[in-house]
């Protein structure tokens, strides 16, 4: 099974894509953490993208599209899960094109829609494990036990440059003027369906699994 999670910064694509990782024995292929992943290496790639990064642009089709071919070729588990690409048509028509290419199906496109403003507060309050990247919120999701990644075990963690008040602006309006669009696109293939992104987190694990299971028969 493949899937793709779509929605604005802060809808809980991460969450809930850590989630189901085990679960359903997916591939979480998160853009985000391996653009931070190269950051953090020192690539020269980790090195063009981090100002883009932070001033919360998009980086260029061209580097997102060969980025995600490559991991796609590696994936080993039974489908991926989608985080964070596509995020614009082109990227969204490359994807079609590298899976028919591949004999892969996309078997659904799940959008989590969320509030405005509970997006901000949700990214303002962020902080992330710094081994796995798993998402924390200071007020309503904190790990189980003080101090303790809930997936990994790790103990440290880290806010992300990009959930300052400026960058959030730009990247929620990135979000509506460039990413927005594929909607009608997955619409159209019959493939996309919404859910409410405002519930409480295990409430949205529901939701989608009740989508999953639905195409896995169970
Ligand atoms: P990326 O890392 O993909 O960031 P994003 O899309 O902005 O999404 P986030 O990770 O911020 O949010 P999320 O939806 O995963 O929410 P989370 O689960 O953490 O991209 C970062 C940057 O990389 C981009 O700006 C761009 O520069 C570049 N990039 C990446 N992919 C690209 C591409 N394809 N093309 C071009 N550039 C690309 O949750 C957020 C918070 O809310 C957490 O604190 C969490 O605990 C809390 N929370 C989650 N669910 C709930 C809930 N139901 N109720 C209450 N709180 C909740």
């Amino acid at each position: 099974m493949n899937i793709i999670l779509l929605g604005p910064p802060g809808a809980g694509k991460g969450t809930q894509a850590k989630r189901l990782e085990e679960k359903y024995g997916l591939a979480q292929l998160a853009t985000g953490d391996m653009l931070r992943a190269e950051r953090a290496s020192g690539s020269e790639l980790g090195r063009q993208v981090q100002a883009v990064m932070d001033a919360g642009k998009l980086v260029s089709d061209e580097t997102m599209i060969a980025l995600i071919a490559n991991r796609i070729d590696r994936t080993d588990r039974k489908g991926f899960i989608l985080d964070g690409f596509p995020r614009t048509v082109p990227q969204a028509e490359a994807l079609d094109a590298m899976l028919a290419k591949r004999g892969i199906k996309l078997d659904r496109v799940i959008e989590l829609t969320v509030d405005e403003s509970a997006l901000v507060d949700r990214l303002g309050g962020r902080f992330t494990c710094a081994t796995c990247g798993a998402s924390y919120h200071g007020r309503n999701h904190r790990p189980k036990h003080e101090g303790v990644c809930d997936i990994c075990g790790g103990t440290e963690f880290l806010r992300r440059a990009d959930d300052d008040p400026s960058a959030i602006k730009t990247r929620l309006e990135a979000y509506r003027r460039q990413t927005a669009p594929i909607l009608p696109y997955y619409r159209d293939k019959k493939i996309l369906e919404a859910i409410d992104g405002m519930a409480p987190i295990d409430g949205v694990t529901r939701q989608i699994e009740g989508i999953l299971n639905g195409v896995t028969g169970d």
